[in-house]
């Protein structure tokens, strides 16, 4: 990280996947670390080189960088005063956009960020049932109430929450059985490298009924991507509360936290609330983004082009299976799993030299503005970069 010298923002980017560490395994001087400007599928590096983008924004852009709705809705907001004094005409309005898409949802509260939301789902669900305890599965975001342990968070609030595995019943069973009445919630995110079996999510479903607790689905990668719907949509699970984000608003920072307006009453019992929660210029964003969702039926291209993506790359697996162990996730969100962490990081910046940003490790994600004739492309230079690995590393042995 030498060439990064003594930097302003602590630990290099605000956001910590997008660190080139992360990204990359590390940092040279041939990486690109900072960008200037996105459009569709290809970004702009702070050197201007041009690169073809799998990570869109970390699954927060499902309609392409910049795209031209998104925009035009974006600047009228913005020429409109963008906020005020007063709840927009917006806000209710896209609500009743989401409740219409997802019968499901019933009531709602925007906020900023996926972690924020997730955290007034818990809250939520705390003041539904007067509990405390929490079980998850997956990322729910850096707050404090889903950290199994972390420096800096009081071990009365980690001793609050546990992990259910995924896909694992029985096991899921046990656990929310032995929580017992002092269960408040089970968070799920429905898609962890597989698609959720069938059984799991009735388990999930019975057992937090039983147990007189919430489900609740954080959809925040799902949302307008595995369906408009999410993951609830797709495979036909009904949670207690829904918790969208990232691809709602095209990039733009929107999430929500909805479903059965009986749960959502509770906002009169507890205090959720942010200043510019009620900003209209993401409302804007995420008006005109369902509106290409659903009239150019995205999720289905995401679909097709994912799956193009997806069984490529299993070809790719067989062929270079000196550095490749598998294919991991699901059409619409895939990697590939590569046999070590220095082989991932030679891979990566050997795409990244052929102007090509594809995560080493979950997820990379397609987009409206990805076609096939995209991805055939994109194949291609990874075929390239995993032959020039594969060359190196037999060299090395
Ligand atoms: C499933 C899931 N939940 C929660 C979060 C946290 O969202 P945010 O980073 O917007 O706070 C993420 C972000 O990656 C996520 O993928």
């Amino acid at each position: 990280m030498e060439r990064l010298g003594m930097e302003r923002i602590a630990g290099f980017t605000s956001t910590g996947s997008k660190r080139p560490e992360v990204l990359f395994g590390g940092a040279d001087s041939s990486l690109p670390l900072r960008m200037a400007a996105s459009s569709g599928c290809r970004v702009w590096d702070s050197e201007g080189r041009e690169y073809l983008d799998y990570v869109m924004a970390l699954g927060a852009v499902a309609l392409g960088y910049a795209h031209p709705a998104v925009t035009v809705a974006v600047v009228k907001a913005v020429q409109q005063g963008g906020v005020g004094p007063l709840a927009p005409v917006l806000e209710e309005e896209v609500a009743a956009e989401i409740c219409r898409l997802m019968p499901w949802v019933e009531q709602m509260r925007f906020l900023k960020t996926g972690a924020e939301a997730m955290a007034a789902a818990v809250r939520l669900a705390r003041v539904a049932t007067g509990r405390e305890r929490v079980l998850g599965c997956g990322y729910h975001g850096w707050l404090d109430w889903c950290q199994s342990e972390s420096v800096g968070v009081p071990a009365g609030t980690t001793a609050l929450y546990g992990e259910v595995p995924f896909n694992d019943p029985d096991r899921t069973r046990e656990l929310i059985r032995s929580a017992g009445d002092r269960l408040a919630a089970v968070v799920f995110e429905p898609v962890i490298l597989r698609p959720p079996d069938p059984a799991w999510l009735a388990v999930l479903r019975e057992e937090t009924e039983r147990a007189g607790a919430l489900l609740v689905a954080d959809e925040i990668k799902t949302v307008c991507r595995l369906a408009i719907g999410g993951g609830a949509e797709r495979y036909g699970y009904r949670p207690d509360l829904v918790v969208m984000g990232k691809a709602l608003a095209n990039g733009f920072p929107l999430a929500v936290v909805g479903g059965r307006a009986e749960v959502m009453g509770g906002v009169s019992r507890t205090w959720i609330s942010s200043t510019l929660a009620t900003e209209f210029v993401s409302l804007a964003a995420a008006r005109a983004t369902l509106e290409v969702m659903t009239g150019q039926k995205v999720p289905a291209h995401l679909s097709s082009v994912g799956g193009h993506l997806l069984s490529g790359l299993e070809a790719l697996a067989q062929r270079h299976g000196g550095v490749v162990l598998g294919v991991r996730g699901i059409a619409e969100m895939c990697f590939l799993e590569y046999r070590d962490q220095t082989l991932s990081a030679r891979v990566a910046a050997a795409c990244a030299s052929r102007g090509l940003l594809f995560k080493r490790g979950a997820y990379n994600f397609v987009s409206l503005a990805h076609d096939g004739a995209t991805v055939d492309y994109t194949l291609g230079l990874l075929d390239e970069a995993l032959a020039a690995v594969t060359q190196l590393h037999r060299g090395a042995r």
